[in-house]
């Protein structure tokens, strides 16, 4: 039977220590466990330093389990091929989750009780049941909505423009349009999401605040509140309404899917809910951000797109490559296990960097040049493999196709100023205004 993995989960031991020494000293440099540090974006260096002379290296967290950070692609692709060794679910995926009292109840549940933080037997059969909303023929549907959605967008650019903020304008509306026409979310209530996400976006950071004893504005508290609330009380009535008004729609396939016969209890219809807004709007929206981002300092490969555009469905493995979204993902030992020579012990945690797989020399050359002509990009680890690889990297790959295909058309001259701002979050690149002129 299926049990919340809130209440099943070895989610977090405060302040213990490794049971094997450490063989490699952790470089000085950059804390990884400190959301503020990647407000300026993800320490490719220190992820180099990392990979060359500790590969599996400690990292005390405060409030939450210490953990072995993973940064060379071989060891990251064992970690995900190896779910029996390497768990989801007995730890969660997430770096912390908080100490017990500490915790926003709701949302600890829901972080937890999700495809996402599931181990076998259940993963497969649910993974299965979301599936024919992630097909080719599906995405190619969705497509022909996604060209008609960029042109609009692309229309008001150019009337607020030359100067423009491209997430507001672009990167944040697109993946929700996407999702919310996949998820079947009536258009009057799509700007709730967006709010929503900038709160969910804030919450590891004023949860390590609020444990490292700094105050956090009371107001800001009060409106993260509402907000969470307002999230599941909406995702708990839609859900409720598609299981007794069955659409074709992805909320439809949440709220009907069964695991051993048994509708899903509420705690994971939150957890699906949450999963879901989370995962296809953030990524999405960093990787349409990071890429402008990368043209604009890579001036010779924009050339080439503008050149030949059919070259654009293979800058897209790149730039995800290059942008690496999702910083991190966490595993909980079954069973001890050695990585890179570093015995770990079983209950311990290791994070998989994937941008510093994604940058690991030993397969991508020159792996800090964004290469549109690249062989291997395909072979980046953004989306993780095995198990629990990314169900929706098809409607991601679809969406910068089009986005860039329309944008490089309408505005060749497009450039990001220089200006950006990054929210503090250690576990997606959030790129909250990128500043562009569009040239014209
Ligand atoms: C560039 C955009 C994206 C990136 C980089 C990304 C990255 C990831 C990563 C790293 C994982 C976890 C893999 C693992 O643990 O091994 C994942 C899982 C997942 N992603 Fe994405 N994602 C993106 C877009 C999307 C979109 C657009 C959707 C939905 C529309 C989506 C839905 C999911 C779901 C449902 C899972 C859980 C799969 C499972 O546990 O079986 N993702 N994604």
């Amino acid at each position: 039977m299926l049990q919340p993995v809130s209440e099943t989960a070895l989610t977090d031991i405060i302040g213990a220590s490794p049971t094997h020494a450490p063989v490699y000293n952790t470089p000085p440099g950059f804390d990884l466990a400190n959301n503020s540090a990647f407000k300026t974006g993800q320490p490719f260096d220190y992820y180099k330093t990392l990979r060359e002379t500790a590969p599996a290296s400690w990292t005390p967290v405060q409030e939450a389990s210490g953990y072995w950070a993973i940064t060379r692609y071989d060891d990251i692709k064992r970690i995900e091929l190896d779910p029996e060794t390497f768990s989801s679910q007995r730890g969660g995926i997430n770096m912390a989750y908080g100490p017990p009292g500490k915790r926003h109840v709701r949302l600890h549940g829901a972080a937890l009780n999700t495809l996402i933080c599931l181990d076998r037997p259940f993963h497969v059969p649910l993974r299965m049941q979301h599936r024919s909303f992630f097909t080719p023929d599906y995405v190619a549907e969705l497509r022909k909505k996604v060209e008609v959605k960029v042109d609009q967008l692309l229309d008001t650019m150019e009337r607020k423009g030359p100067v423009v903020d491209l997430v507001t304008n672009f990167s944040e509306q697109l993946p929700l349009f996407t999702l919310c026409e996949m998820l079947g979310v009536d258009e009057k209530d799509r700007p709730k999401i967006i709010r929503w996400m900038f709160y969910l976006e804030s919450a590891g950071h004023m949860f390590a605040e609020k444990a490292a004893g700094r105050r956090i504005s009371p107001l800001f508290i009060a409106k993260f509140l509402w907000n969470v609330r307002a999230m599941f009380r909406f995702g708990e009535q839609i859900l409720q309404d598609r299981r007794k008004n069955p659409r074709n729609d992805l909320l439809t396939a949440i709220a009907t899917a069964k695991v051993d016969g048994e509708l899903l209890s509420q705690d994971f219809l939150d957890g699906a809910w949450l999963l879901i807004i989370f995962a296809g709007n953030d990524t999405t929206r960093n990787s349409l951000s990071g890429t402008m981002k990368l043209l604009t300092e890579f001036p010779d490969q924009k050339q080439k797109l503008l050149d030949n555009p059919s070259l654009i469905p293979g800058m897209v493995p790149e730039a995800i490559r290059m942008v690496s979204p999702v910083i991190h993902m966490r595993r909980t030992l079954l069973k001890d296990a050695e990585i890179a020579g570093q015995k770990i012990a079983e209950g311990e945690k290791v994070i998989m960097y994937y941008g510093a797989a994604n940058r690991d020399p030993s397969v991508f050359s020159d792996p800090d040049r964004f290469d549109i002509g690249r062989e291997n990009s395909g072979n980046h680890l953004a989306f993780g493999a095995g198990p629990h690889v990314c169900l929706g990297q098809r409607i991601a790959t679809m969406q910068l196709e089009v986005a860039y295909t329309k944008i490089l058309e309408r505005f060749p001259n497009i450039q990001w100023t220089g200006h950006i701002r990054q929210s503090p979050n250690n576990f997606v690149n959030a790129i909250s205004e990128l500043e562009v002129n569009l040239g014209t």
